[in-house]
């Protein structure tokens, strides 16, 4: 009989904009549970580096992949090599998004579009592309990571919270279509996680080295919860988690 730590490492995980930040850091945790990893950005150079960083460190395979998750062509391409290279995919990690702010009244339409077509649409279409395998294989796990502005509105981040709100309807009717399936669907809602998310922002707002960045949680705790949920057993699953560092309230 196969220990259960040599089933684990046939498993594969597809995680999305995993060439920094959370997705890397989950993608790292996976990797160490025995996880063979398709980790997906846009820049082919950051995520062949994420993949050798992830491999030096783990010895697990990594797949690194290009694509854009806002294109549907793109991740039914990317879900097609995963499962020829590994021949399963237990695990998708939607994760890539972007983060553009600004009052209603001077926020550029153009960005929210981008927001829809990343975050929101970006998740849609990974998902749709992974299904059909998971369903074949009568089991998997589908963990979005959604954010803290997915519970509630923020001022400024109209665009954003509305990106992550449309994640959360899509993923709690999409949960219950598959839930007999013996797929799991779990939304993760962090609040602030210490990333370039926040160098990459429109506004000075948590920059590397300002007060409020070092109060922001490690992308490693977000690794902390996709564990928690891979790691239950089969017929208990968490259907959401909003959590944030105590600094903050959500
Ligand atoms: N940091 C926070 O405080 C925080 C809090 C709550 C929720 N979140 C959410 O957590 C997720 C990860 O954020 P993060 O903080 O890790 O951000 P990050 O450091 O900016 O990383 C974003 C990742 O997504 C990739 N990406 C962006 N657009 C993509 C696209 N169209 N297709 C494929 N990959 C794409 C980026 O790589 P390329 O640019 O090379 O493609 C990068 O790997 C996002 O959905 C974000 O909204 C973040």
């Amino acid at each position: 009989m196969q220990k259960t730590e040599d089933l684990k490492k046939k498993k594969s995980a597809i995680i999305t904009g995993a060439s920094r930040g959370i997705g890397f850091s989950i993608a790292m945790r996976l990797a160490q549970e025995g996880f063979r990893c398709a980790i997906i950005g846009r820049e082919r150079s950051k995520i062949e580096q994420a993949a050798k960083e992830i491999f030096a460190s783990t010895n697990s395979d990594v797949l690194p992949l290009v694509a854009d998750v806002s294109e549907w062509l793109e991740c039914e391409n990317a879900a097609k090599s995963v499962l020829h290279e590994f021949g399963s995919i237990d695990v998708l990690v939607p994760n890539a998004g972007i983060g553009i702010i600004g009052s209603v009244e001077e926020a550029n339409p153009l960005d929210w579009a981008r927001m829809i077509q990343i975050n929101y649409l970006g998740t849609a279409h990974i998902i749709k592309a992974v299904l059909p395998v998971m369903k074949r294989q009568g089991e998997g796990d589908i963990i979005a990571i959604v954010s803290a502005g997915a519970t509630k509105g923020y001022p400024e981040w109209s665009g954003y919270c509305a990106a992550k709100w449309a994640v959360m309807g899509f993923m709690d009717s999409f949960a219950q279509e598959v839930i007999s399936q013996g797929i799991r669907v779990t939304t993760l809602c962090p609040g602030g996680v210490d990333t370039s998310f926040w160098d990459d922002l429109n506004k000075e707002i948590n920059r590397t080295g300002s007060e409020g960045r070092s109060k922001l949680m490690a992308p490693a705790d977000v690794a902390e919860l996709v564990a928690l949920q891979i790691n239950l057993p089969r017929n208990v699953m968490l259907k959401s988690a909003l959590f944030f560092p105590t600094n903050e309230w959500h």
